[in-house]
């Protein structure tokens, strides 16, 4: 697929994650599965409590690494829980983890037949990972997985956000 077409796939939206309508939302989890704050939380609470029911028994995620369920109470068919690095500065495999979680959860999304699927900012709120270097990963990613999915969402929580997200793909895409 050329540049351009897959670039058309990338949309960058801006709100609550859990509303969305698509085959499957990503939540940036944590090791235990267990939930959390964050995207965390909103996604456990707007799922309902048999999500954790069924979390609880998935024995954990490694960071990198992605896990789906069904989206329970929420308008996506799927979730698709990733685990991000925690920065520590940089020089402790942050970006190729980031990368890895990006990576997991699309090979994951494929393998579940999911065409539209959304991503909060994976690893940067209570992880602590900066933005932009966070968004350029997310998107080079996706752009190497676009010609699998008609719609690759990135679901910003604030309009701050969503600007980094739109600079990112213009440095990509134009
Ligand atoms: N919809 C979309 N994005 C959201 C939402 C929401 N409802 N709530 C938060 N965000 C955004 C944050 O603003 C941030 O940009 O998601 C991004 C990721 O932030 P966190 O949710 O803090 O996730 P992360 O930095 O990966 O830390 C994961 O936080 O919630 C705990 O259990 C989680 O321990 C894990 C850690």
């Amino acid at each position: 697929m050329d540049r351009k077409e897959a670039c058309r796939r990338l949309e960058v939206c801006t709100g609550d994650i859990t509303r969305l309508q698509v085959d499957a939302v990503v939540n940036a989890a944590n090791n235990s599965l267990l939930g959390g704050g964050g995207v965390d939380g909103a996604i456990h609470r707007a799922a309902g409590p048999e999500l954790l029911d069924l979390t609880r028994t998935l024995g954990g995620c490694p960071t990198g690494e992605a896990r789906v369920t069904p989206g329970f109470r929420l308008p996506a068919r799927w979730i698709i829980h990733t685990v991000g690095p925690v920065w520590r500065g940089g020089s402790q495999g942050e970006p190729e983890l980031l990368r890895r979680a990006y990576r997991s959860s699309l090979e994951l999304a494929v393998e579940k037949g999911v065409r539209t699927i959304a991503f909060p900012a994976i690893s940067t709120g209570v992880y602590g990972y900066p933005k932009l270097p966070a968004a350029r990963i997310a998107v080079s990613e996706a752009l190497q997985w676009a010609q699998q999915f008609e719609r690759i969402l990135f679901c910003a929580y604030s309009e701050q956000d969503a600007a980094i997200y739109r600079e990112v793909i213009e440095e990509f895409c134009q």
